[in-house]
């Protein structure tokens, strides 16, 4: 099993570039099967997830194709559906397979979609995704460990409420409702960049969706949607954990390449802990960390507030802050897994149900450590970017699920970091 091997304490210096969202890609790749004819995007994240979207799709009777050497523009075409099936093997590795949910039933009138099953952060059930779906006329089964969706004379628009802000449910019925005949309308949507990047995209398709990045969605049914060009938006989450690396490593590091306020909640953050957080010209902020780090709490909260895809990654910053603070996660039940390997690496922190509370000491030492999942891998490469002597992250490829050879991009600017197959 592939490993990453980190020798701690060098300090960021450079520019590092963000690549495209992982989470706007996913459910834009899903969007395809709504249209007629072929789309492409540019800006698509090499990751094992697009991969596993893209076998989806095909196996699903899409085309998808490589368009560049790099794997960052792709061409999918999905006239020839051959079937509406999404199977547990493929739906078991991705979570977000479940995008397809909507899309299928909008153009197809049927989908069967495996249910995911259990996560390493929290039990994540599909619910408010089936029963928004459910108000614009689906008739929903469970059967067998599937959902089973069929609307054979269409979908028709309706009120949608979501009781708790989901961003994959909103995105899964917001791909239902832009071929839903009249008006829906999602309230308590999501208002996360990725909704408003898929929004975009569909609108370019042909689709009718107002209101994408408040909580009020308006979506005018349309007939039918046709290919179209698209770059997806930067990863937002990629650029926050840069960020924290240049200030966990006490670094001078430029983050290109990304939109600096989709990032806002965090960057005021580490400005309250001490770290020199500043704009860098168009699309870039510039990190220096040269006083002490404060601590600093934080509570994961739905966009614009603190990213829970970032509270593992800021946790890891925490540990070598000067006092206490408390990392209260709101959004999952069980995103705490990397408290104990950070703990391993000489972190001081209890876990008191939904709340961490981080003592900061004044080093973490290298250690052997195990990722659980793939923002908790990335909490640990930053503790390693900063731990004496050295670190080894194991189950690394729960980090390629989301970051684009990080080992590399951090070694262009400075870490001494290494990965071994
Ligand atoms: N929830 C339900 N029922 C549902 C849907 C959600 O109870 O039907 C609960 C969840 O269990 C959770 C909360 O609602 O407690 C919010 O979950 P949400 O649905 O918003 O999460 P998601 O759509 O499954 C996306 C991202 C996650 C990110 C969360 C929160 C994608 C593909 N995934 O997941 O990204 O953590 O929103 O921002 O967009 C990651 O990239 O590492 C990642 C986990």
């Amino acid at each position: 099993m592939q490993k990453i091997v980190i020798e701690g304490g060098a300090r960021l210096k450079g520019e590092v570039r963000v690549s495209g969202a992982k989470n706007a890609a996913l459910p834009i790749l899903a969007s395809a099967i709504l249209g007629t004819g072929t789309s492409t995007y540019r800006n698509v994240p090499k990751l094992a997830d697009l991969g596993t979207m893209s076998k989806l799709l095909t196996l699903l009777g899409a085309k998808v194709e490589s368009v560049d050497r790099e794997g960052h523009v792709l061409r999918v075409s999905t006239d020839a559906l051959t079937t509406h099936h999404a199977p547990y093997e493929l739906v078991k590795t991705m979570r977000a397979s479940v995008l397809v949910l909507g899309p299928l039933v909008a153009r197809y009138g049927q989908a069967r979609v495996s249910l995911p099953g259990g996560c390493a952060i929290g039990a994540r059930p599909i619910n408010l995704h089936v029963a928004a779906l459910e108000q614009l006329g689906a008739e929903i089964q469970h059967s067998h460990g599937y959902v089973e969706a069929r609307a054979p004379q269409g979908l028709k628009g309706a009120q949608v409420h979501f009781e708790r802000i989901t961003v994959t449910g909103t995105e899964d019925v917001l791909m239902a409702a832009v071929l839903a005949q009249g008006e829906t309308v999602i309230s308590n949507a999501a208002r996360e960049p990725e909704v408003q990047d898929l929004a975009l995209l569909l609108n370019k398709m042909g689709a009718s969706v107002e209101g994408a990045g408040t909580s009020t969605i308006r979506v005018r049914g349309v007939s039918s949607l046709h290919g179209t060009e698209h770059a997806i938006i930067p990863d937002r989450i990629e650029a926050g954990t840069f960020l924290i690396a240049a200030a966990i490593t006490r670094g001078n590091l430029v983050v290109s390449g990304f939109i600096p306020e989709h990032v806002e909640a965090l960057a005021s953050k580490m400005r309250q802990a001490g770290v020199d957080v500043t704009a860098a010209g168009h699309g870039a902020l510039r990190v220096q960390a040269s006083l002490k780090l404060r601590a600093t709490d934080i509570t994961t909260e739905e966009y614009p507030g603190f990213a829970t895809d970032l509270q593992a990654q800021y946790m890891a910053l925490m540990t070598l802050a000067e006092g206490i603070s408390f990392v209260s996660e709101t959004i999952f039940e069980n995103r705490f897994m990397h408290t104990q390997e950070l703990a391993r690496m000489g972190a001081n922190i209890r876990v008191e149900g939904r709340q961490a509370i981080v003592a900061g000491v004044a080093e973490l030492t290298g250690a052997q450590v195990i990722a659980s999942d793939l923002r908790a891998s990335a909490s640990l490469v930053l503790a390693g970017l900063v731990a004496r002597g050295e670190t080894v992250v194991d189950r690394v490829y729960h980090i390629d699920r989301g970051y684009e050879r990080i080992e590399e991009k951090l070694a262009r600017v400075g870490a001494r970091i290494e990965r071994i197959i």
